[in-house]
Parts: C-alpha cells; structure tokens; sequence
C-alpha cells in the first residue's frame, strides 16, 4: 500500500475558556492561515485523529470544523493523499478579504543596520552570474565526474552511520580528510604541511572570512591584486579593511609597486598559481620579493591556490606557501573546481601557531564543517578516484582550451586579446574595439551566453575584456558559443 506523506501540523491555539466553540476555533485558524496564504493549494491536512490528539481535544469537534471546511471549498478529498487545501479559493473570498490580510504592507519605521557594513554588490545587478549557458565562469564538466564511482561511496558511509558519527564533528574536519590533503599537498603543491595545520572549510569564501576574522582589523590595509576576484575583496571590506590596489603584470602582482604605495600594510591577497582574472603565474622573483617584504613587514600572505591542479603548458607551479620559510603564508584551496562548487568544502593551511586561534574563532562562527561529505570525499580521496579525475579532466580542459583558443583567434583576432589560457577552467579576453563590457555582458546574458566583464573587478581605471569559463561549455557549443560573441561585438 502506498504510504502517504505526514503533514505538517499548523499551529492552532485552543482557548478553553473562550466562549468561541472548539470547532470554530479550529474552523477560523484554518481559514485564517489559508486567506494569509499560510497554508498553499494542494498542501496536505493533518488527519482528524493527529491533529486532536496534538492540540488535545477529542475528535468531534475537528470532524466538525474539517467538514465545514470540506463544504465550503477550503479544503478538498485526494485518493490516496488525504485532505488537503483546495487547488481553488472559495467564491466568497473577495479580493477585499485578500487586501486585508496581514502581507499588505505597514510602515515600519526606521531599520537601523551596522555601520561598518559596506556598499556590496546586488547579485541581480550581474546577469552575467545569472544566466546557464555557454562560457559561465567555474562551471566544471559535471558530465565527466564519476557519479557511480561517488554514490557508491555515499552508500557505503550512509550505511555505517551511528549515534556517534550523527554527532557534532571535529570543528577543523574530518581526520580523515585532513590526513588525506595534507598528503596530496605535500607532493602535488609543495605545500608545506601536516594535517594538524588543516582547516575543512564550507569553501575558500568561508577560508578567507575565518582568516580575515583571526589575523586583521577593522581599518587594516590589504594589498589587493587590481583586477581582484570581486568576493575576496568584499570579505575584506565587510569586515572594516582598506583596500590598497596593486597592479598586476605579466610576472603577476607588482611588488614594488605596492611596497612604494604601503610597505606597512597587515597582508597581501594573492593568486600566485593563476591570477584571477588576468591568468598570469607569479614570477620566481615576484614570489621571493613578496615573501620577504612580508617577513620584513611582520605581514600576512593570503594565497589563494584555487585551480591550480589545470595546467597546461607546463607541470603545476608549486605553492607560494612552500617557498615561505617563515610561515607568514596562509594557504586557502577548494574542491570547487577540481569536483563541483554545490560539494562546498575547501581547507586552510594554517601555520602552526595560529591552528589554536583559527580553531577558537571557527567555534563561535559555526561549530565545524558538516560530517557526511567529509568522509565520502576523504574515502574518494584515498581510494584513488581524485587523482584520477584530476588527471582526466587536465587532458579534456586542455582539449576544450585548445579548441576555444584558435577559434577565438581564427575569428576574433581583430576584436580581442586572449590572455592567462596557461591554466585553470577559464581565460580572458581583453577588447580591443572600445565596447563597453558590462553592456556587452548584459545582452549576452538575454542570448544565453555567460560573459563576466573585466571592468568591475578594477577598483581604479579599468580594462574593458570578458572571462570566458571553458569548463562547462562543450566542444561542440564553443564555436557557436564564439560566433555569437563576435556578433554581439559587431553589432
Ligand atoms: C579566485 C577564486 N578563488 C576561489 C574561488 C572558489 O571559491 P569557493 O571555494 O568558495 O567556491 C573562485 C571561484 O570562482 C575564484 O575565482
């Protein structure tokens, strides 16, 4: 027999003492959450026996007000679904009766908000994050990541769930997976590390707002690359930083230049491996003079090492982290792009004598990372299926780079400039025709076609170009996908 679902019981407030009888107690909650709209169409009705039982009356007077209800069209009979909200308001109830419900809007006085909350950016503002089409910016190739091989997994762990591991988890993440990191960054990153220094994350964002949280203050200074990933920027600037902007290059961050514009700032947020949005890999030299400044200034390094596993031209640039021999770099990387972004975890490498205050912080923020996927990602981990994807997708990323490089050549070479197509899911072009990228992006985002502009990731003078995500856009899409850019840039 087929079970049907439990409905949620409503609250119903019962006043013995009220003149009103029980039944039309019940009867006027009932409309009342349907007319505010509380309770939607076709939304299930507790039974007539749960319902007396939880709000403690007999049966009688909720048989009654539930036949009323039945009669007069705000309730209906489903086969096998039980009693639930009409699919169709009664005629009686006018549209005045609407009108007086209690969502029409009431002044409500001033809202006082924090003061030291910032100007941020509206998602709706950004069509270009919005819409689900070709080029969309850190959208992986979902189809080539190996689902049975992850649910297979996902059972096994579901299967040994007990009262323990239904419990709060460790707050910095699963031993496991921390073991399991801390061994793949020591040979595939050069990171220096173990597992002790590991925070799981919900993500880089969360890395970058524990560790903004732990090391600055509300009027710190922070180098940030120009043009900078917009939402490591906008933690900063929640949490009170000023924001010091330094130009970026082909060896990557201008180090001197930002040494002459504030040698004391607090920390410096970098993506050495592969700048974002520009794509160039920080020097040697870059790297040595930022280590050094750091050291010299009692600073922080924030490295961002987010898509480095991809690329192409030549064997993964080891970390920044690992050059440092004074623990000043503070190390964020995601599974975002290596897995999906919905898997929303990602770690810190902390330098050992910050681990007690970055665990100390995360405790008041938010009791640790969930559980579950930690030890499904840890077993993919250590089973060997991540090293394999890994090397799976480096040679399909590289096939779809190659392929949107020399088409966006044979047919754009007049309009654009592509550049930092040596790593990662995404490269960018830089326009050569005076078009205004945000108004570009806007009508590409109407034709299904996911440009992000250059130009707001600039906080001075800005470039005019567009990121163009390659990783979720197929073969056979990226020459369409190219025909309509050039023709939104000739029209
Ligand atoms: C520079 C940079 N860092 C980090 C991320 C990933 O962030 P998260 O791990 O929060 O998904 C992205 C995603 O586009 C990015 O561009």
């Amino acid at each position: 027999m087929k079970r049907v679902a439990s409905a949620i019981l409503p609250i119903i407030a019962i006043d013995r003492k009220a003149s009103k009888a029980l039944h039309r107690q019940i009867y006027d909650a009932y409309r009342a959450a349907i007319v505010d709209g509380r309770l939607r169409p076709r939304q299930r009705i507790p039974s007539t026996r749960v319902l007396a039982s939880e709000i403690g009356v007999s049966r009688f007077p909720v048989l009654n007000a539930y036949a009323q209800l039945l009669a007069e069209g705000y309730f209906e009979s489903r086969v096998g679904a039980g009693t639930v909200v009409s699919s169709s308001l009664p005629d009686q109830l006018t549209s005045s009766q609407l009108a007086d419900a209690p969502h029409s809007p009431t002044p409500l006085g001033p809202r006082p908000v924090a003061r030291r909350y910032p100007k941020l950016p509206r998602a709706e503002a950004m069509p270009w994050l919005q819409s689900w089409g070709a080029f969309r910016v850190g959208q992986v190739a979902f189809d080539q990541f190996p689902q049975h091989v992850w649910s297979t997994l996902v059972a096994r762990r579901c299967r040994q769930m007990n009262a323990e591991s239904a419990h709060y988890g460790k707050l910095m993440g699963s031993e496991a997976l921390r073991k399991a990191i801390a061994n793949y960054l020591k040979i595939a990153r050069s990171v220096r590390c173990e597992a002790e220094q590991i925070m799981i994350v919900n993500g880089s964002q969360q890395a970058l707002e524990i560790t903004t949280r732990v090391l600055l203050n509300p009027g710190s200074r922070v180098w940030v690359e120009e043009p900078c990933y917009g939402l490591a920027r906008d933690v900063f600037a929640l949490n009170g930083c000023h924001l010091v902007p330094v130009p970026v290059d082909t060896e990557g961050l201008q180090v001197a230049a930002a040494v002459r514009k504030c040698r004391t700032a607090q920390a410096a947020f970098v993506t050495p491996s592969h700048q974002f949005p520009l794509g160039v890999t920080m020097s040697a030299s870059r790297r040595l003079q930022l280590v050094d400044w750091a050291q010299h200034a009692g600073s922080w390094i924030i490295e961002d090492d987010y898509d480095s596993e991809y690329r192409y031209e030549s064997l993964p640039i080891a970390s920044l982290q690992g050059l440092d021999a004074n623990f000043r770099v503070i190390y964020i990387g995601t599974f975002s792009k290596v897995l999906f972004p919905a898997m929303r975890l990602g770690y810190l490498v902390i330098p050992s004598d910050l681990v007690d205050r970055f665990h100390m912080t995360r405790r008041v923020m938010d009791l640790g990372p969930p559980t579950f996927f930690q030890e499904v990602l840890a077993d993919f981990i250590e089973e060997g299926h991540f090293a394999r994807h890994i090397r799976r997708m480096r040679v399909l990323y590289s096939q779809l780079r190659s392929v949107l490089v020399s088409r966006l050549t044979e047919e754009l070479a007049a309009m654009v400039e592509v550049v930092g197509d040596e790593a990662g899911m995404h490269l960018s072009v830089m326009l050569k025709n005076g078009h205004c990228d945000m108004e570009v992006a806007e009508r590409a985002a109407r034709q299904k076609l996911s440009l992000w502009p250059l130009s707001p990731l600039y906080l001075g003078e800005a470039r005019q170009g567009f990121i163009l995500g390659f990783g979720g856009t197929t073969m056979t899409e990226i020459p369409g996908a190219v025909r309509k850019l050039r023709n939104l840039l000739t029209t």
